[in-house]
C-alpha cells in the first residue's frame, strides 16, 4: 500500500512508538485519497439524552452506515452497517480492545472476562467457556424453574390482594437469585429478602451505570474519591461483595478438598453445581484476584441483562393480546403445570421466538463499544489507532435497510421449523448475543433462563398495563431500563386442561406431574 507505509512499517520496526508515527504519518493517509468518515454536525445534545441510541438512530437515518460524532476534544464513531459490525467484531478483532468499557468498569469488574483484552483474556475465556457445560445448563433449568415459582408464589399474593407490581425491580431480583446460585451456589432471595448484601450488589450496579453515562469521571479525583459520600458508600459496599465472594471461594475450596470426583470436560458436582466450583476442580488460583474479578463480571453480566430482556418481552406482550394468546397456548399444551425440563424448552419453539423478538427490538446493552488498537479501514475509511467505537447494535436491529416493519414487535417474523435467529445466520444484521472471540458465554442459559421465567409466568398469570401507571419510557446505563418502572396488574388465569403433546400421542400421562397446582379460581 505505497511508499508512505513502507517507511513507516520500517520505523515501526526500529520502535519508533505509534503515537509518534500517527502523528507524523497522518498527512500522508489523509493525501492517499480516501474519503472521510461522515460527520454528523449540530449533534452534541445526541449524547446527553437520557437514552442516548435513539438519537443516534436518527442520525443513522441521515447520516448512513458509519458515521462520526464529535464534542469538542472527544470523538466516537458510530456503526451501525452490519458488515462493519462483523469486521470489527469477527473478521478483524485483533484489532480491538474494550476501550471506554475496561476504564469504566475496571472499579468493579478488575480485569474481568468483559473489559479483559489481550493475553489475560485468551487465557481467562479458555478457562471460564468450559465451566458452561450442556450439562451445566441442563441443571440449571431447574434452577431457573424453583425461582421462577418463587416469583410466581409473590404474583399469586399480589393477584389475591388486586395489588399492582412493578415487573422491573422483580424481574432484577429474579435474574440476581438465579446468577448467585449458578455462579457461586450463593442464594440471595432477593425475591423474599433484603438484606445487605443485596443492596451492596445494586449499589456497585448502580455506581457502574452511573459511571457509564457520566461525561466527567468524578471518581478519578483524587480527594472526591475519598470524601464524596457516595464513593465512600461504593467502596463500603465493593467491600462486602468481595468479603463475601472471598468466603464463597473459601467454602468451595473445602468442599472441592474433600469430595473425589474425578475432573474431567463435563465435571459437576450435583449438590454445588456452580461454575465457580468447576474452576476450583479446575486448578484454578483460588487466591487470585483474577478469580474474583471474573466472577464479579458473570454476576453482573448475567443479572441486569436478563432481567432488562424479561421486562422488555412483558412490556412487549402486554400491547399484543393476540401474541400473548399465542404464546399461552403453547405453553399450555407443552408445559402445563410441570417445571420445565430441558425436552419442554427445546419444544417451547414460539416462547423462543417471542424472546428472539423481543431481543432484537430491546437489545442488551444497546451499544458495544470498542477502541481500535491498530490503523484499520472501515468499508471504504481508513481509522487510526485510539478511535472510539460505538456498534449501535439497537440500529442495526431497527434499521429499516434490513428489517420488514422494523418496529413492529413480530415473532413470526421467525419461522417456527426455521433456525434459532443468531449473527452467522442473520449476517450481523442481528446480533443479540455479539459475535465473534467476544460473543457471550452466557448465551444458551440466558436463552434457556428466560423462556423457562416467560413460559411459568405466563401459564398462571395475565399481566396488564396497570390503570394510572406512568407511561413505560427508556432510559440507558448498561442496559435498557424504563424510567418509572413496569406496573402491571397480574391476574390468574382459568387454566385449561393439560393437553399432552402431539408428539408422544403413545405415551401414558403420569398423573402427578399432569395435576395443577391447585391455583387456579
Ligand atoms: C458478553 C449479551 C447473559 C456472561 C456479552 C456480549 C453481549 C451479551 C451482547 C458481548 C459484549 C461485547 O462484545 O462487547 C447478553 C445478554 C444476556 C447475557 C443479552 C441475557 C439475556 C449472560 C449471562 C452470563 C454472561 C447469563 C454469565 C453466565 C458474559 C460474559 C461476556 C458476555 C462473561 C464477555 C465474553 C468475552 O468478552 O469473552 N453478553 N449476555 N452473559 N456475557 Fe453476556
Amino acid at each position: 500500500s505505497g511508499f508512505p507505509s513502507q517507511v513507516r512499517n520500517g520505523l515501526s520496526k526500529l520502535g519508533v512508538p505509534p503515537e509518534v508515527l500517527d502523528f507524523f504519518f497522518q498527512w500522508f493517509d489523509s493525501s492517499e485519497d480516501h474519503p472521510k468518515i461522515p460527520e454528523a454536525k449540530g449533534a452534541v445534545k445526541a449524547i446527553q439524552n437520557e437514552a442516548f441510541f435513539i438519537p443516534l438512530y436518527e442520525l443513522h437515518l441521515t447520516y448512513g452506515g458509519i458515521f462520526r460524532l464529535t464534542f469538542g476534544p472527544k470523538s466516537f464513531v458510530i456503526v451501525s452497517d452490519p458488515s462493519i459490525a462483523k469486521h470489527i467484531l469477527k473478521d478483524n478483532s485483533k484489532a480491538y480492545s474494550k476501550g471506554i468499557l475496561a476504564e469504566i468498569l475496571e472499579f468493579v469488574m478488575g480485569k474481568g472476562l468483559i473489559p479483559a483484552d489481550g493475553e489475560v483474556w485468551r487465557v481467562r475465556r479458555r478457562t471460564i467457556v468450559p465451566a458452561l457445560h450442556q450439562k451445566f445448563v441442563a441443571t440449571m433449568i431447574n434452577l431457573f424453574g424453583q425461582a421462577t415459582q418463587r416469583l410466581c408464589d409473590k404474583l399469586d399474593a399480589a393477584a389475591s390482594e388486586g395489588e399492582d407490581v412493578e415487573m422491573e425491580s422483580l424481574f432484577s431480583r429474579l435474574t440476581l437469585d438465579i446468577i448467585g446460585k449458578a455462579v457461586f451456589n450463593y442464594d440471595f432471595d432477593s425475591l423474599t429478602n433484603d438484606t445487605g448484601i443485596i443492596e451492596a450488589v445494586y449499589t456497585v450496579l448502580r455506581e457502574a451505570e452511573d459511571r457509564s453515562v457520566s461525561p466527567i469521571p468524578f471518581w478519578e479525583i483524587p480527594i472526591w474519591k475519598d470524601i464524596s459520600p457516595k464513593q465512600k458508600k461504593v467502596n463500603e459496599a465493593l467491600k462486602l461483595v468481595n468479603d463475601t465472594l472471598n468466603e464463597l471461594i473459601a467454602i468451595c475450596k473445602r468442599m472441592v478438598d474433600e469430595e473425589d470426583l474425578q475432573f474431567h470436560e463435563e465435571y459437576m458436582n450435583e449438590e454445588d453445581p456452580s461454575i465457580l466450583h468447576f474452576l476450583v476442580a479446575s486448578g484454578d488460583d483460588v487466591s487470585s484476584k483474577q478469580l474474583r474479578d471474573d466472577l464479579m463480571t458473570m454476576l453482573i453480566a448475567g443479572h441486569e441483562t436478563s432481567a432488562a430482556v424479561l421486562t422488555w418481552t412483558f412490556y412487549l406482550l402486554s400491547k399484543e393480546p393476540t401474541i400473548m394468546s399465542k404464546l399461552q397456548n403453547e405453553v399450555d399444551s407443552v408445559l402445563g403445570d410441570r417445571l420445565p425440563t430441558i425436552e419442554d424448552v427445546k419444544k417451547l419453539k414460539y416462547t423462543t421466538r417471542v424472546i428472539n423478538e423481543s431481543l432484537r427490538l430491546y437489545p442488551q446493552p444497546p451499544v458495544l463499544i470498542r477502541r481500535s488498537i491498530e490503523s484499520d479501514f472501515l468499508g471504504k475509511y481508513p481509522i487510526k489507532r485510539g478511535e472510539d467505537i460505538f456498534i449501535s447494535v439497537w440500529n442495526l436491529h431497527r434499521s429499516p435497510h434490513h428489517w420488514i416493519d422494523a418496529d413492529k414487535f413480530n415473532p413470526e417474523r421467525w419461522p417456527l421449523d426455521g433456525p434459532n435467529p443468531n449473527e452467522t445466520n442473520q449476517n450481523f444484521s442481528y446480533l443479540p448475543f455479539g459475535g465473534g472471540p467476544r460473543k457471550c458465554v452466557g448465551d444458551m442459559f440466558a436463552s434457556f433462563e428466560t423462556v423457562v421465567a416467560v413460559a411459568m409466568l405466563v401459564r398462571r398469570f395475565n399481566f396488564q398495563i396497570a390503570l394510572g401507571a406512568p407511561a413505560v419510557n427508556m432510559t440507558t446505563g448498561a442496559t435498557i431500563h424504563t424510567t418509572e418502572g413496569l406496573n402491571v396488574t397480574v391476574t390468574r388465569r382459568l387454566q385449561p386442561p393439560i393437553v399432552p403433546t402431539l408428539e408422544m400421542p403413545l405415551l401414558k400421562v403420569d398423573a402427578s406431574t399432569s395435576s395443577p397446582q391447585g391455583d387456579s379460581v
